[in-house]
């Protein structure tokens, strides 16, 4: 049995527990810390390394985060802190927590864990995860292995950014019911498959939970679609597992090394999406 810590960082929660990387299984329940109000990374920081004292683990730490997460640096900032742009937070949380920490795409690490633990279990070939809530998350996993930093969620139809026009946050915003959401997901959905022939959808994030409103309206010309299974425990699972693979891989548990010129920023036009 291999012990990590994984930690969540979402909207309004910050939340942790020991997962138990070679099943999945949470060994405690989840201590949740409202994030600090601006989720600035100093305040941020702060409350990793409060859940990382209230666990008392040693060892790695995997932590997820809502943007474009490049060796260790923080790229992008959709519904985030500006602040994030750019930032080394790797090293950050290291030294706010004196443990080796490692930050993995929000959506990435609920996309390890479903194809792992969760509703992609046993399934091979191409497995699309997408995390629909504030923003349109996207984990895109090849027999088990992630390409990371997909940010599906920022793909154009026509002249609408899919997050802006089919996340959960857009249903609510223009009080859509849920066979009319369905539609707009549909037509997303369907652009998805044209371009990636996934063998399995999975549908991650705050709806999962209500599949029964949804499922029956999604419709799909070639792959199957299911909703996920870990709901609000798969990026804390994710983060652990990567953190685990992180440790292994590397002595010492260090992340990987940065390309010289150091990972860049995305454009200024992608990264505020
Ligand atoms: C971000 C993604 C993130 C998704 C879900 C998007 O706005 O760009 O990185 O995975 O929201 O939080």
């Amino acid at each position: 049995m291999s012990v990590i810590l994984g930690i969540d960082i979402g909207g309004s929660g910050i939340k942790g527990a020991p997962v138990d990387t070679t099943t999945g299984r949470l060994l405690k329940e989840r201590h949740r810390i409202p994030t600090p109000d601006g989720a600035h990374p100093d305040a941020v920081g702060g409350v990793v390394a409060e859940l990382a004292r209230h666990f008392g683990l040693g060892g790695p730490i995997g932590v997820t985060f809502p943007g474009i997460v490049q060796h260790g640096r923080t790229l992008s900032a959709a519904n985030v802190d500006d602040a994030w742009i750019g930032l080394d937070a790797d090293a950050l949380f290291t030294e706010a927590t004196g443990q080796a920490v490692h930050l993995i795409n929000d959506a990435d690490a609920a996309g390890l864990a479903e194809a792992r633990f969760g509703a992609g279990a046993g399934v091979g070939g191409t497995v699309l995860v997408l995390t629909f809530g504030t923003g349109i998350g996207s984990a895109l996993i090849h027999n088990g292995i992630l390409v990371p930093n997909t940010e599906l969620g920022h793909l154009w139809l026509r002249d609408k950014e899919a997050e802006g026009w089919a996340s959960d946050r857009a249903r609510e915003r223009d009080d859509l019911n849920w066979k009319q959401w369905s539609k707009r997901v549909s037509t997303y959905l369907q652009h998805l498959e044209l371009l990636f022939s996934p063998d399995l959808f999975i549908i991650g994030g705050g709806v999962s939970k209500k599949a029964d409103k949804w499922q029956e309206h999604l419709k799909l010309e070639r792959s199957r679609l299911v909703p996920a299974k870990l709901l609000n425990e798969a990026g804390i699972v994710g983060a652990a597992m990567m953190a685990q693979g992180n440790a292994g891989q590397n002595d010492g548990g260090n992340p990987p090394a940065t390309p010289a010129s150091g990972p860049k920023p995305a454009s200024k036009a992608a990264r505020k999406k």
